[in-house]
C-alpha cells in the first residue's frame, strides 16, 4: 500500500503528532509506504513530494507547525486562474498512490472531497484547526493549545490592567466562530466575552466597565476577531484566504477601544494576540487527540473506508462523510451550555 500524506490550510499545533501517528501506524500495521506531500495541495500541483519513514517522524510529536509545510492558497481547482485538477489526478496516479490522507480544515476537506469526485485517489480527512469550527467534529486538535495560550495571555493582561485600573481588551482568532474566545474567556476570567455569534452593544459594555471601575477593578474583555457591534460590519484588516465568501477579520480590539474610550474615564488598552495562538508545542490534550486521529485515519485506510473524515462525537472517535463537512462551519449555538453558564456567573456576552 502506498499512501500520500499532506497538511493543508493554516498550520496549528499537533500537525506533526498526526503525521507521526499516521506514518507509524501504517508502517507498523501493514508495512505501507508513506509519501509526504510538501506544502499541502501546492506539492501536488508543483510535484514536490518526499518519502516519510519511521525515522522521519520520530521525535516530532511535541514540535509545533508541520514538517511537511502547508499552504492555504493552493487549490487544484483554481490555481493561478486555471483548473489544474486533471494534472493533479494524473500525478497521484504516477506516484502510484492508493489513497491520500489530507489533514486540514474546511477548505482542505472541500478540496479533498472535490478531488475524489473528479477521479482523484480515495481520501481520508483529519480535522485540524485552532478555531474548532469544523462541522461534524466536536474537537479539532490545536484548539486546546490555542485556548491555553489565550488563557495565559488574559491572566497576564489582567494583572497589568488591575495595577492601572484599566479596561483591557484582548482579541483572539477564530474566524466566523467564537469557540476560542468563549472557552479562553471563561478560563481566563474575562468580565466581557464577545463572539461573532452575538452582536454586542457598546453602551452595555461601557456600563460593565464603569461599574467595575467604581469598585477599583480592572475590566477584562475577550473579543473574537469575527465579533461586531449590533448594526455594524466586520472589520477590514485581514481576508481569510480560501473562504467561500471572503469576509474580513481582525482589528476588532482596536475598533472596540475607539468606541469605548469616549464613554469611559478609565484608560482602555487593546492587545491583538494573532499568530501566537497558532504556534508552539501542542498541549498534552492535543498531542493525545492528534495521535488518536492519526491512528484512526490509518485504521480507516486499512479497512478501505474512504471519503471519510475522522472525528470526535460524544467524546468517542468515529468518522463522517467528507462530503457532509465540506464548506460547512460549526459556530457556537445560541443554546450552548457554556453561554448559559457564562451569563449565570455574571459575564457580559455583549
Ligand atoms: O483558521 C485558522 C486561523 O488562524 C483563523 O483563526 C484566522 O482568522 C486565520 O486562520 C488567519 O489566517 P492567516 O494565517 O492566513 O492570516
Amino acid at each position: 500500500m502506498r499512501i500520500g500524506l499532506l497538511t493543508g490550510g493554516g498550520d496549528c499545533p499537533g500537525l506533526n503528532a498526526v503525521l507521526r501517528a499516521v506514518t507509524k501506524s501504517l508502517i507498523r500495521q501493514c508495512g505501507a509506504e508513506v509519501i509526504g506531500i510538501e506544502d499541502g495541495f501546492l506539492g501536488l500541483i508543483e510535484r514536490r513530494v518526499r518519502p516519510l519513514g519511521w525515522d522521519d517522524v520520530s521525535g516530532i510529536l511535541a514540535i509545533g507547525g508541520t514538517i511537511l509545510g502547508t499552504s492555504n492558497t493552493a487549490s487544484p481547482f483554481a490555481w493561478r486562474g486555471a483548473d489544474v485538477s486533471a494534472d493533479v489526478v494524473a500525478y497521484q496516479r504516477e506516484l502510484g498512490l492508493d489513497a491520500l490522507v489530507a489533514i486540514g480544515g474546511d477548505g482542505t476537506m472541500t478540496i479533498a472531497a472535490r478531488l475524489g469526485a473528479v477521479g482523484g485517489v480515495p481520501m481520508v480527512g483529519v480535522p485540524k484547526t485552532i478555531d474548532n469550527d469544523i462541522a461534524g467534529c466536536e474537537r479539532s486538535f490545536g484548539f486546546d493549545t490555542a485556548v491555553a495560550t489565550v488563557t495565559d495571555a488574559l491572566e497576564r493582561v489582567q494583572t497589568t490592567g488591575q495595577s492601572h485600573g484599566r479596561v483591557m481588551i484582548v482579541e483572539t482568532m477564530g474566524r466566523y466562530a467564537g469557540w476560542i474566545a468563549l472557552e479562553a474567556g471563561i478560563a481566563g476570567a474575562a468580565d466581557v466575552i464577545l463572539l461573532p455569534e452575538i452582536d454586542y452593544d457598546v453602551a452595555r459594555i461601557a456600563e460593565v466597565c464603569r461599574a467595575r471601575s467604581a469598585r477599583r477593578r480592572a475590566t477584562l474583555v475577550c473579543i473574537a476577531e469575527g465579533a461586531k457591534p449590533a448594526g455594524g460590519a466586520m472589520t477590514v484588516e485581514r481576508t481569510v484566504a480560501g473562504s467561500p465568501d471572503p469576509i474580513r477579520l481582525g482589528g476588532v480590539a482596536h475598533r472596540l477601544r475607539a468606541q469605548l474610550q469616549p464613554l469611559l474615564a478609565s484608560e482602555v488598552r487593546a492587545t491583538v494576540l494573532g499568530h501566537v495562538q497558532r504556534g508552539g508545542s501542542p498541549t498534552p490534550f492535543d498531542r493525545v487527540l492528534a495521535t488518536q486521529y492519526g491512528n484512526e485515519a490509518a485504521r480507516l485506510l486499512r479497512r478501505g473506508e474512504f471519503g471519510r473524515m475522522v472525528t470526535l462525537q460524544g467524546g468517542r472517535l468515529s468518522s463522517v462523510a467528507l462530503a457532509s463537512v465540506a464548506g460547512q462551519n460549526r459556530c457556537v449555538p445560541a443554546d450552548h451550555a457554556l453561554l448559559a453558564c457564562a451569563r449565570e456567573i455574571g459575564v457580559c456576552l455583549g
